[in-house]
Order: structure tokens, then C-alpha cells, then sequence
């Protein structure tokens, strides 16, 4: 009988993923020699604090030197799961210019350098596998990269951040007001210890940049994203969102169009019907429509240990059966296009928008007025409360505007003395 091959993998980072990435390789140690034509040996795990006490991980395989991996000739697949920018930008290029295979679940990095990096992946015939970038277990960039590639994609519309969607499924079921589902979301250890990039869409941003640029093939990076967050949104505007028979979701949405990009991260009201409207707690998930294929959702959990893990998992596979029939390197940018990004100003939507006003004579026409006076049409308009002050809560809910339009028109309405608060402005589907 011959000897297999073993292919020796590093793991840059023993954290939530990086801890659950060792165990899922050691669960599925005894088969992979089936599934993948070779045997899979992690040599080494690089750690920022060697002294941290630890659960899981050989001890004798913990380095905190990075000289250790990239100067080793046998580490074929780096998997890189520390996170940020600095040093993982550093050691993924010093990884793929040593002909160094990488898997990374990194979205930040990805977001911002994923073009030049699979560049670089090419030019050494190497595998870049990013999978977990993006809605965790979800294996969302393998079926836009590989299984729906037959299709024209025309819109992702992606629940794409857990806590979020957490944060607004407590709103929704229990009426608690944002910071009091945040503090729960983070007891649960779903949000991060600093939540800004969850709360206020950068995550989803980054997530949405990486499936638009694979969707459309064409490069976009996080900047290109507008994002708006969920810090903002009350108990109330969800209270009243129940009401019109919506959902309140943060949505990612990437859409193309006569030969334009557009995507934005926002909150935005769902009817019940649609498929998103039903995705709750931390659950991600992914709408697609594609020529072909037509509507499809995928759903999954977007993060944690062993969800994470199998997509990380699935990447090394992947590489490593690549690495046994020696075709790395075949599947790299499919960014052939250089599409422009649509300016969010000119961007159409449907709008719920909240305000006080004073309770008299006259108000209403001159709210309406301004709407008009900026080509903003009025679809339902509901009085609300009056409160004690003589004052009544307006809620309007526009006909598809462009944006540009009607920020004019909220502009105006703001510096209106009839108009004593601009409560909330929410997209609605
Ligand atoms: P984490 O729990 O904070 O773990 C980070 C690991 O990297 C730790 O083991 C840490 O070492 C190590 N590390 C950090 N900086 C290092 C450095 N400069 N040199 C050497 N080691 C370093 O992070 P995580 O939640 O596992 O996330 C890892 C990556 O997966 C991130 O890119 C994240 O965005 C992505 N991701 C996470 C999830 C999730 O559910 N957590 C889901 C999808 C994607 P010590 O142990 O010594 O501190
Ligand atoms: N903070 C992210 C979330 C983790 O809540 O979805 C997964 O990327």
C-alpha cells in the first residue's frame, strides 16, 4: 500500500474560530484521508499570548512567532482567523509569495484588499478561500463563485449580522428598546466587546462588498458601501412597523442595473411576506435572484464556533484536495468588470417617515406641500397620538423616491417651525 500524503496546515489564531476550526479538523481527522486523497496535519498554532491558559489546542504546537510558519517548507495552507487588518494583511501576502495556499474567514481585510490579494494568489498559482468571510456557516461566496456562476445576479438582499438581527428580534417579540437587547445580545456573547461595526451596519457593509464583488464581477470594497445602523431605531418605530404588517430587518441589498452597482446597508421594513421577514434571532440569510435560478434564500447561523468552523473547514478541504491534484490557483479573481457604483443620492426608495408636529390647522398641508414641492408622493399618511404639548406624531409612508429628493424634502421639513421633531426615516421594501 503507498504512503498518503500528509498536507501540514497552520492556524494563525486559537480563538472563537480558530478553537473551533481545531476541533472540526480533529473530529474529521480519521476521515480525511478519504475525503480529501491525503492525510491533514495542523504543525502549527500562532497565538498572540503564549502564557493565555487555553481549553483546547495542543500546547506543543502554540507559537507566538510567525518566522516558525511562513519559514516552514511543509505548511502548505495557512489559515489565518485572528482578525483586523495588521498583521493578517501582512502575513497573507508573505504566505501567497511563498507559495503558500491561505483560507481566511477575515471580512475586514477582505472587504478592503480582496482584489490585489487574489491577484497575488494567482501570480504564486495558489488558493485564497475566504469563505467564512461572509454569513458564517452560510457557504454563500462558493455558491455565487461556483454554483450559481451560470446565472446573471441582479440582487443579493442579505440578512447578514447576527447581533442585529438579534438586537431587533427582541425589539420585535418583547418590546425592549435597543440598548436593553444590545446589553442581552452581548451577555450572550453574540456582539462584540466594542458592538460599533455590528450596530451600526460596518459588518454588514463588509459582507456585502465581498458577495457584490463576486455577484457582479466587479470589484467593490467597503467604501463603496453606504451604511446606515440600527442604533436609532426605538421600540416604537417597531411597534408601528407591526402595525403596517412589516418586519424591521438591517438589510444588505446589491443590486445591478443598466450597467451600475448599488449597495447600501440599512434598516428597512419587510413585509411578512417576504422570505427575510422570517429570518430571526441570530440567524443570517441571503436572498438571491439570479436569471436563471430566479428568487432562492439561504439561511444558516452567520457566526460562532462550529458554524464558522465548518465553513473554514470546507475551505481547507477544498485546498487541500487542490493541493492533491496539484490545481491550486484555478479559480481566482472573477472580477473581469469595472462596473460604476451607483451615488446613494440617486438611489430610489419607498420611505416610513415619523415626526411630531403641531397639532393645528394647516399642518398637514404644509407637510404635504414640502413632500409634494421636492417630487415626494404620498402613499398613507396616519395621525398617531397627540401628546400633552399640542403636539400629534405623523406618520407618512412615501411612494418609490429618489433619495436626493427626499433629503431635500426632510431638510426643509426640519427647519420648519410646524415640524418640532423628525422622530425616524426608515426604507421600506
Ligand atoms: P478571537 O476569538 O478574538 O480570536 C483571535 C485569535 O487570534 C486569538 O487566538 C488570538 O491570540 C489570535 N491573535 C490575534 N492577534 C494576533 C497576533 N497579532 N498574532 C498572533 N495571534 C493573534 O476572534 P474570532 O472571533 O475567532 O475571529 C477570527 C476571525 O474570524 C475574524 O476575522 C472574524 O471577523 C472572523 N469571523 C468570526 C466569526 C465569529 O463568530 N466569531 C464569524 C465569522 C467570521 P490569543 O488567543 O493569544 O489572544
Ligand atoms: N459580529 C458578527 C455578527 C460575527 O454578529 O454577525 C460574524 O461575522
Amino acid at each position: 500500500m503507498t504512503k498518503q500524503k500528509t498536507i501540514h496546515i497552520a492556524l494563525l489564531g486559537l480563538g472563537t474560530v480558530g478553537g473551533g476550526v481545531y476541533k472540526l479538523l480533529n473530529r474529521r481527522a480519521g476521515e480525511m484521508s478519504n475525503i480529501v486523497g491525503a492525510n491533514v496535519q495542523i504543525s502549527h498554532i500562532l497565538v498572540h499570548n503564549l502564557s493565555k491558559p487555553r481549553e483546547g489546542g495542543d500546547a506543543a504546537l502554540l507559537t507566538d512567532n510567525w518566522a516558525d510558519i511562513i519559514n516552514d517548507p511543509e505548511v502548505s495552507i495557512v489559515v489565518e482567523l485572528m482578525g483586523g487588518m495588521e498583521p493578517a494583511y501582512t502575513y497573507i501576502r508573505q504566505a501567497l509569495t511563498a507559495g503558500k495556499n491561505v483560507v481566511t474567514a477575515n471580512k475586514d481585510l477582505i472587504a478592503v484588499h480582496g482584489g490585489e490579494l487574489l491577484d497575488l494568489a494567482e501570480e504564486h498559482g495558489c488558493d485564497l478561500q475566504f469563505g467564512a468571510s461572509v454569513a458564517g456557516g452560510i457557504p454563500i461566496i462558493r455558491l455565487l463563485k461556483q454554483s450559481l456562476a451560470g446565472n446573471e445576479i441582479t440582487e443579493i438582499m442579505g440578512i447578514v449580522n447576527g447581533t442585529t438581527n438579534y438586537i431587533l428580534t427582541r425589539m420585535t417579540e418583547e418590546g425592549m428598546e435597543f440598548s436593553e437587547a444590545l446589553a442581552q445580545a452581548t451577555e450572550l456573547g453574540y456582539a462584540e466587546a466594542d458592538p460599533t461595526a455590528d450596530i451600526e451596519g460596518y459588518d454588514a457593509g463588509r459582507k456585502m462588498a465581498i458577495m457584490a464583488s463576486i455577484a457582479f464581477h466587479s470589484r467593490v470594497t467597503f467604501d463603496d458601501v453606504h451604511t446606515e445602523g440600527i442604533s436609532h431605531i426605538t421600540a416604537t418605530d417597531i411597534k408601528y412597523a407591526r402595525e403596517m404588517g412589516c418586519e424591521l430587518k438591517l438589510i444588505g441589498v446589491a443590486r445591478q442595473s443598466a450597467g451600475e452597482i448599488e449597495v447600501h446597508v440599512n434598516p428597512l421594513l419587510l413585509p411578512l411576506s417576504h422570505p427575510l421577514a422570517t429570518v430571526k434571532d441570530s440567524f443570517n440569510a441571503v436572498f438571491v435572484h439570479g436569471d436563471a435560478l430566479d428568487d432562492a434564500m439561504f439561511q444558516g447561523r452567520g457566526a460562532g464556533e462550529l458554524p464558522t468552523a465548518s465553513d473554514v473547514v470546507g475551505d481547507i478541504i477544498d485546498t487541500a484536495r487542490n493541493l492533491v491534484h496539484g490545481s491550486t490557483g484555478h479559480l481566482g479573481c472573477t472580477c473581469y468588470k469595472d462596473l460604476p457604483i451607483k451615488s446613494i443620492d440617486e438611489i430610489e426608495s419607498k420611505y416610513f417617515l415619523r415626526m411630531a408636529v403641531e397639532d393645528r390647522p394647516g399642518v398637514l398641508a404644509g407637510v404635504s406641500g414640502v413632500l409634494g414641492n421636492n417630487g415626494v408622493s404620498i402613499a398613507q399618511v396616519v395621525q398617531k397620538h397627540k401628546n400633552l404639548k399640542g403636539k400629534v406624531e405623523l406618520v407618512v409612508i412615501t411612494d418609490t423616491v429618489r433619495e436626493r429628493n427626499f433629503r431635500d424634502a426632510l431638510t426643509i421639513l426640519d427647519s420648519m417651525s410646524m415640524v418640532s421633531e423628525l422622530s425616524s426615516v426608515i426604507r421600506v421594501y
